[in-house]
């Protein structure tokens, strides 16, 4: 086979078969093919794009780049993982780890660090002092069977393929290619050893796919790619116009996790962990339907289960969970900075984005991939689309380690801001189920 070959035949709008999909990742994961033709490659899939059974072999190929984590012999019953497309205070694995482990199912997950407005699951953690995100894959599988529970970070031999093609699609404009980002989200999946998965797919201004069509699109063909391989696969489509919950920035949505699980917390966040509790559950056996896993999950909020598993995921980390038991200790930023409304009404936009973009101004996020960030700051959100306002009440405040970011912050979060006269809906928490 030859490179140059593959490439005008996808460039030309041909079908690549399996054995050529296969053939091209082995070779520029080993490196063989080099970078400027896996980046031609990636031009003539954006363009052409690609049916759903060359995303679903690529994918497969792609998983099978490096090492495959294989759970089977420590979980009893079918591996079920979550992924979410990313958005702005999305704390929710911090939430569902621990309740899905509390009903007696085993949640194994790898997750990543933040890039641009939307923050990561392991730096939130490392908002825990002491919390271990890399673990050997004897710590990684000695946690599962002790606990029931891990949340820890991607070695690179997991899915080779997709790290080094996601960075020559970053620089040459051809991430947003919709077989390119599921085969990139699906591939990890499979590696780190899922059998069925729950994909929370958020559309709004601060997601990845702003548009309900571009989301629902996305989430048909992870669907798809999940149920060709053998894996059950559901996605829910979620809101991201604004902020879920109120919390954003590391320290702070560690606290809002807390909360929830200590049973309060915003409904909102609460709501969504629930709901994405019973379709993993569901997935899992463990129940026979999505309700009757909601109503498990809740229960494991009210009676405590949850927030004592978190307390054992943080201890078996090396996190130290006096922080746990008393949250107001986490890192706080030195300035607190609240803005008010001027005006009565009811709020018809709190941009996600904007928070998002405001929270990556004072530090909470990174522009870049090995930017440090601030624990500590961030942006906390009071009311919600649809809220009743009156002058004088609290719109946001700011939690900043900088004074001169503070009024550039402001100004970005307050653009996001939109208050009117007459009545305005809430916005929906979820707006459809692929399966
Ligand atoms: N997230 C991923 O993991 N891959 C993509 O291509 C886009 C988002």
């Amino acid at each position: 086979m030859r490179t140059i070959d593959l490439i005008l035949k996808k460039r030309d709008g041909g079908e690549l078969t399996n054995s050529e999909i296969e053939w091209f990742v082995q070779n520029f994961t080993s490196g063989d093919i080099p970078d400027y033709q896996v980046a031609a490659m990636s031009m003539a899939i954006f363009f052409r794009g690609m049916t759903t059974r060359e995303t679903t072999d690529l994918t497969v190929a792609m998983a099978h780049s490096g090492d495959t984590l294989d759970l089977s012999d420590l979980i009893p019953g079918v591996v079920v993982d979550k992924h979410s497309t990313g958005g702005v205070g999305d704390k929710t694995t911090l939430v569902l780890a621990p309740m899905v482990s509390a009903c007696g199912v085993v949640v194994a997950k790898i997750s990543g660090r933040g890039l641009g407005h939307g923050g990561g699951t392991l730096d939130k953690l490392e908002a825990i002092p002491g919390f271990q995100i890399q673990l050997t894959s004897d710590q990684f599988r000695a946690q599962i069977k002790e606990t029931g529970i891990v949340v820890a970070g991607q070695s690179t031999s997991l899915a080779p393929a997709d790290g080094k093609l996601y960075k020559i699609r970053d620089v040459t404009g051809t991430v947003a290619s919709n077989a390119l980002i599921a085969s990139s989200i699906m591939s990890k999946k499979f590696a780190a050893g899922a059998q069925a998965i729950v994909l929370d797919v958020k559309t709004g201004n601060g997601a990845f796919m702003t548009t309900l069509e571009d989301a629902r699109e996305l989430a048909e063909l992870m669907v798809a790619i999940g149920q060709n391989s053998g894996r059950s696969t559901v996605a829910v489509i979620s809101d991201m116009n604004q902020p879920l919950g109120y919390a954003v920035g590391n320290a702070l949505e560690v606290r809002e996790a807390i909360e929830t699980l200590r049973g309060e917390g915003p409904p909102d966040l609460r709501e969504h962990c629930i709901r994405m509790a019973g379709h993993m559950l569901h997935l899992s056996g463990k129940v026979d339907s999505v309700s009757s896993g909601s109503e498990l999950a809740s229960k494991t909020l009210k009676d405590g289960s949850a927030f004592h598993k978190l307390i054992k995921m943080v201890s078996a980390q090396g996190g130290d969970t006096k922080y746990i038991d008393n949250p107001e200790q986490l890192d706080q930023a030195e300035i607190v900075s609240t803005i008010k409304s001027h005006q009565d009404g009811f709020l018809s936009r709190m941009g996600a984005i904007n928070i998002g973009k405001a929270a990556v101004i004072l530090g909470a996020g990174r522009e870049r991939k090995n930017d440090p960030i601030d624990l500590a700051v961030g942006i906390v959100v009071h009311q919600k689309v649809g809220s009743r306002i009156n002058a004088g009440d609290p719109l946001f405040t700011i939690h900043a380690n900088n004074s001169e970011k503070v009024a550039a912050a402001t100004k970005e979060a307050l653009a996001g801001i939109e208050i009117k006269t007459e009545k305005v809906s809430a916005l929906p928490l979820h707006y459809d189920v692929v399966e």
